[in-house]
């Protein structure tokens, strides 16, 4: 089928939900993938943060063809041996104790609310007292289904929706203040992502987490970590929360989690688990043979192939590449980042769009988030070649819808 021929198809007979690109894909390579006709684009959003080893990794497939010839599913009734193997790799580069196996990050973040509110309605004090507000910040991104639409911040995706899950307040961004009037002793948990993704590659301050640490402690809530984006190395450490030297109570973890198969991850403490009982909470999919597998696989590949340090020496390069064009030119406002997760705040959502869409032509994949932001989510095993070739790319474009140094959005014509 051509690209024509499938969005007419997909226009006719899908949930109009999703604004695609026009690219029809086949195959993927490394850190390139290749669309209908051919055409190669290096990937450098990695399928929204998802394949961290790239495309075709030798290893990858071998575990996925072994383990389907052996098991793809059972239902979570039986045993198999790769849910407790994966919770000991996932325990032992997290720091917490337990896990709970889902099939995506929403269903990750909703299992974390679910705890949190189990965990409050069993240690409450003398339970007369309320205490099931949670507290989620400004610009968070928590997923789609309802609890974690409730703690997702942006009005356009809650408002069509309403009443979503009720006891939800927003606390501003970095707003130590806020964030102080709004804890009490009526709050069960404060959940964020310590690097915000979908929010425009916004990494919280060292202060306000560990206020936020302080608080939860204090006030008996638990502190819960989305790094659904961040986690599994993305950022040059296995979780963003490391960088901070903080333990959160319960930590979600999905896209890069089995190598692009479908698994996400609850992590909790201890002190957290005694609150779930048999029969609390399941999940048909969550935790199959194949994805656990794989998963495992991939801890193992991260690790052997010391790829975090790779991760935080390339990312490092390409922020500093960005600075550089920065410093060339005004309407890039702000780089923010770390590792290999990477924002680039630019003057206006038209130039963000521009750029995105003439990187794509240019046979380059970026997206924009959070109206100004370009952001980069690119393989773990990209090289600084690859980097010097977007970044090329990058400035090409920058220089074709500019005045340089101008600061102002006029193509080349002046218009
Ligand atoms: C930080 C964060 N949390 C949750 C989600 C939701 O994950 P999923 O799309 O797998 O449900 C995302 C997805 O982008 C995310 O970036």
């Amino acid at each position: 089928m051509t690209l024509e021929q499938v969005s007419k198809l997909e226009s006719k007979l899908l949930l109009s939900t999703y604004d695609r690109y026009p690219v029809l894909l086949r195959k993927g390579r490394g850190v390139y993938i290749y669309d209908d006709q051919g055409r190669r684009y290096l990937d450098l959003l990695s399928g929204i943060g998802v394949n961290a080893l790239g495309y075709g990794h030798p290893a990858i497939t071998k575990t996925i063809a072994r383990q389907s010839r052996l098991l793809v599913h059972t239902s979570n009734l039986f045993y198999h041996e790769y849910q407790a193997r994966l919770a000991a790799a996932l325990t032992r580069i997290s720091g917490l104790d337990r896990a709970f196996f889902t099939n995506s990050g929403t269903e990750a973040w909703e299992g974390a609310l679910k705890v949190a509110r189990a965990y409050a309605s069993e240690n409450s004090g003398n339970g007369r007292e309320p205490k099931w507000r949670i507290l989620a910040l400004e610009h968070a991104f928590h997923g789609r289904t309802f609890g974690s639409l409730a703690t997702t911040h942006k009005e356009k995706y809650r408002a069509p929706f309403a009443p979503v899950v009720p006891g939800v307040q927003f606390v501003k961004f970095n707003d130590i203040e806020d964030l102080e009037r709004n804890f009490d002793d009526s709050v069960c948990a404060i959940g964020f992502e310590f690097i915000q993704g979908e929010g425009g590659i916004r990494p919280v301050s060292q202060g306000f987490a560990e206020t936020a640490h302080k608080l939860a402690r204090k006030h008996n809530a638990l502190l819960i970590a989305d790094e659904i984006q961040s986690g599994m190395g993305r950022t040059g450490r296995w979780f963003a929360y490391q960088h901070y030297g903080i333990l959160p109570d319960l930590v979600t973890v999905a896209k890069p989690l089995a190598g692009g198969l479908p698994l996400g991850a609850l992590l909790v403490s201890e002190k957290v688990a005694s609150c779930m009982h048999p029969g609390m909470h399941g999940t048909t999919f969550g935790g199959g043979p194949l994805a656990c597998a794989v998963a495992l696989q991939l801890i193992t590949l991260l690790e052997r192939g010391k790829v975090l340090k790779h991760v935080q020496e390339v990312g490092k390069y390409l922020i500093e590449g960005l600075k550089e064009l920065q410093s060339k030119y005004e309407v890039i406002h702000e780089i923010r980042g770390l590792g290999l997760m990477i924002g680039v705040e630019v003057e206006s959502a038209d130039l963000a769009k521009a750029i995105v869409k003439q990187m794509l032509e240019r046979g380059v994949v970026l997206n924009r988030t959070d109206e100004t932001v370009v952001r980069f989510l690119p393989p773990y095993i990209i090289k600084k070649q690859h980097v010097d070739a977007a970044l090329r790319q990058l400035e090409q474009v920058l220089q074709r819808n500019l005045v340089v140094g101008a600061g102002k959005a006029v193509d080349r014509k002046g218009r």
